[in-house]
């Protein structure tokens, strides 16, 4: 099965990013918000992170003009009829996201394939609301997605091996690396990663040190290039503390239980480097 058209569900950092690197690889795209401001302040991302890329001589000016015609905003759901695959970049809420699939699941062609980008959601549990359980797949990219080369590839417990070979060689298109892994909560990335994080901010909400000396030690200690409370704030608290519950409540094990700072943070509003405030301020 050839994959010519693609729609990208949600224009946030992630949506936007995955539009971008899908259009400069030669599909054709739609990328889809409801949200007619996010949509453009989505669309305006890409068109600065191209011009970027010219200006950094990654890519030539004719490049850039070809990248942005392949690209179509859309605000219908209506509009993936046209679509051979889906990749949704929604917020991380398994009753949006499977309300989502349902209704996509109806408008889709028969043998389009619908992929989540979802960093920590059963994929097994969004494919049941479809007709095609076969024909879902988790497609996890790493953010920011015009840099980072992993894909992680998360295989439901009914998506089929051809539904896994056509991903998988979208990724190569998109210039990616894919990694397979099973369905388990937080798949490999984020079970791994998280629990660094909250340590992290435990390691702040007892005292142990500053944020920015915590960062220090992992950067420099460690040759991680970002620290773990840059890279909280990067991501967004609230994403943290979401994938941080899903382990939690998926393990059943206390290892994982979110630091209280981090709940006090989102509940505050404090979400990062998008709202201004995390653990450090931004302008
Ligand atoms: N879009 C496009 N290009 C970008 C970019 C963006 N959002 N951010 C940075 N870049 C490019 C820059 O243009 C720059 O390229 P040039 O040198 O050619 O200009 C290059 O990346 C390096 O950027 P900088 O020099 O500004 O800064 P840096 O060297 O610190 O790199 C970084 C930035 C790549 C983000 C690096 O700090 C890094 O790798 N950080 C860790 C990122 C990480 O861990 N991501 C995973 C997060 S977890 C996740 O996404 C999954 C989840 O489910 C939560």
């Amino acid at each position: 099965m050839s994959i010519n058209k693609i729609m990208v569900i949600g224009a946030g950092q992630m949506g936007a990013g995955i539009a971008q690197v899908c259009a400069q690889s030669g599909f054709e795209v739609l990328l889809n918000d409801m949200n007619g401001e996010a949509l453009q302040k989505g669309i305006n991302t890409i068109k600065k992170s191209l011009a970027r890329a010219v200006e950094k001589e990654r890519m030539t000016e004719m490049g850039r003009e070809n990248t942005l015609e392949r690209l179509k905003p859309s605000n219908k759901l209506q509009d993936a009829a046209s679509c051979d695959l889906i990749i949704e970049a929604v917020i991380e809420n398994m009753e949006v996201k499977t309300k989502v699939f349902r209704e996509l699941d109806k408008i889709m062609p028969k043998h389009a394939i619908l992929a989540s980008n979802t960093s920590s959601l059963p994929i097994t549990e969004i494919a049941a609301v479809t007709n095609r359980p076969d024909q879902v797949i988790g497609m996890h990219f790493m953010n920011p997605v015009p840099v980072m080369k992993l894909v992680e590839i998360i295989r439901g417990l009914q998506t089929s091996d051809e539904t896994h070979l056509v991903i998988e060689a979208v990724a190569k298109k998109l210039q990616k690396i894919p990694v397979e892994v099973n369905d388990f909560p937080g798949f490999v990335s984020n079970r791994i990663l998280m629990p660094m994080i909250n340590e992290a901010i435990y390691t702040v909400y007892e005292g142990v040190a500053s944020p920015a000396d915590i960062d220090s030690v992992m950067k420099l200690g460690m040759n991680h290039p970002m620290g773990p409370l840059t890279l909280a704030d990067f991501i967004g608290l609230d994403t943290c503390l979401s994938i941080m519950e899903v382990l939690y409540e998926g393990f059943g094990d206390s290892k994982y239980r979110p630091c209280p700072l981090l709940r006090k943070y989102v509940k505050a509003g404090w979400l990062g480097k998008k709202s201004g405030r995390g653990f450090y301020e931004y302008s």
